[in-house]
């Protein structure tokens, strides 16, 4: 699952009063609400809003005014975790100003941290975890009388499927909607087995539910959200399987014709022929798949546990470009893994030149506590060997995404309308199903959320330029 720069909260769209994003002083208490992390986080903390909305919380972006910060975390890497540590010795500075303000820790860190965070330091006065948010009301009132309030309880049920998040990372245009919480696959060296608990598989019809009443309020887009959507599975009295991705995917996508759908993330090992299909069959279904590889040796692969050998990985790679011809395909690769040689490193370079990625994020390994590797592995690389091999990967792929783009030159998309480019209000952006943002001048008339047809004649490293065409 792609990882994002920190979000804060503050789309205001609307402002009547009993508006969660009213933004004057209404006497309602005020939220802070500060995101790490991975798209699923952002999809968590629509959640966590919706729930303090009911307790009479509205938001604010600035937490100097907050009575209440939350920030959910994120533990995946060591220096996500450091970042969240800073901005949370800042909030707690704030305290001596208003000593009232109640600081939280939500998400993956939460678990992890809590007798730090809480007992040694200090810092914070709520934590709990990513399957606990709706005791959230009763801990920020047991908070509110004086005492530490903790809940990292992970379940093996809670999908918060009748909840209704309030879309908070949104354009109005595109929506997260969460299929799967948690992950079983015990890759040695991720830590979201432990941080968010077992895999589980929510309700088809509060899926359903939930993105009919987003296509009625005028959205065009959703992303189905698990760290692996492909085990996705609806069983009946934990008999047989009622409904796996392909179908649920098929069923979403025959909600309305006018909505795109996305999903993320794919899982090599269990993604099957039957989802290539469906995407090959529904037009708006977007032809992108991100299918993190993570390493192109296969000693090093097992040593993951990924489950999955660079030929099966590249199998799956011949079967998408055999079955969806036009879709894009991205990755997650890590490098540095624990006894990764320099001649095991290029293997992972090998790979990526036989499949062209379109795009990829890309990692230093970083030990992470309570994982297989860092009970029974060596984090042995040296550090100035993982940048030096960090930076052969990333300028690899500069070069592969820049020539993906340059191939687009001359063709035309269909591209979802999302809003004002970022560097000029006369030009519109949007993406096209690839997922590449493309950007073209502004049309009087044309609004968030409508389809356009656009030729591309420029490309940058980033992002497509083009015109309208009818
Ligand atoms: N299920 C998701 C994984 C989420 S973690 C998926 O398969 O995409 C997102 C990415 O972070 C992983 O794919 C991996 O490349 C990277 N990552 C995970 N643990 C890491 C660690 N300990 N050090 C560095 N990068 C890590
Ligand atoms: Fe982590 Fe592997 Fe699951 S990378 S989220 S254990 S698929």
């Amino acid at each position: 699952m792609e990882t994002l720069e920190p979000i804060v909260t503050k789309e205001y769209r609307l402002f009547d009063k009993d508006s969660l994003f009213y933004k004057g002083d209404d006497g309602r208490k005020k939220l802070y609400l500060e995101t790490y992390g991975c798209q699923m986080n952002v999809a968590d903390s629509e959640l966590v809003a919706s729930i303090l909305q009911g307790e009479g919380f509205s938001l604010t972006e600035e937490f100097q005014e907050a009575d209440l910060i939350l920030l959910n975390t994120c533990a995946i890497r060591e220096n996500a975790e450091q970042k969240v540590r800073n901005r949370l010795k800042q909030f707690h500075g704030q305290k001596r100003a208003k000593p009232e303000l109640m600081v939280g820790v939500l998400g993956c860190m939460a678990e992890h941290l809590k007798e730090k965070l809480v007992q040694q330091e200090k810092i914070v006065d709520i934590v709990v975890g990513p399957d606990a948010y709706r005791d959230l009301p009763s801990l920020v009132r047991e908070a509110e009388s004086g005492q530490k309030a903790i809940n990292v309880l992970l379940s093996r049920e809670e999908t918060y499927a009748e909840i209704s998040p309030v879309r908070l990372a949104s354009n109005g245009v595109s929506a997260f909607v969460s299929i799967t919480r948690g992950c079983d696959n015990m890759c040695s060296f991720c830590v979201v087995p432990y941080t968010r608990g077992r895999e589980r598989s929510r309700d088809p019809e509060s899926i359903l539910a939930e993105v009919r009443d987003l296509v009625e309020r005028g959205y065009r887009e959703v992303t189905l959200l698990g760290q692996n959507v492909d085990k996705y599975k609806w069983t009946a009295e934990g008999k047989e399987v009622l409904v796996n991705f392909a179908q649920l995917l098929e069923r979403v996508a025959l909600v309305s014709p006018e909505l795109r759908v996305r999903f993320s993330t794919s899982y090599p090992q269990d993604m099957t022929d039957e989802v290539l299909h469906t995407m090959a069959r529904h037009h708006n279904i977007c032809k992108y798949i991100h299918l993190p590889v993570q390493a192109g040796n296969n000693r090093v692969l097992k040593l993951m546990r990924r489950g999955y050998t660079r030929e099966w990985y590249l199998d799956r790679i011949a079967a998408i470009r055999r079955i969806v011809p036009d879709c894009a395909i991205s990755t997650d690769i890590m490098t540095g893994f624990c006894s990764e040689t320099d001649v095991e490193h290029l293997d992972t370079l090998d790979l990526m030149r036989q499949v062209r990625f379109d795009y990829a994020y890309m990692f230093k390994y970083s030990e992470r506590p309570i994982t297989y590797a860092a009970k029974k592995l060596a984090d042995d690389v040296p550090e100035h060997e993982k940048k030096r091999r960090l930076k052969e990967i990333i300028d690899l792929q500069n070069e592969h995404s820049a020539q993906s783009n340059r191939e687009d030159l001359g063709k035309t998309f269909e591209v979802l309308i999302e809003g004002d480019s970022k560097r000029s209000s006369n030009q519109l952006s949007g993406r096209n199903s690839q997922n590449k943002m493309v950007v073209f001048n502004k049309v009087e008339g044309l609004r968030p959320g409508q389809y356009v047809h656009v030729k591309i004649n420029r490309c940058t490293s980033a992002t497509l330029i083009g015109e309208l065409v009818p």
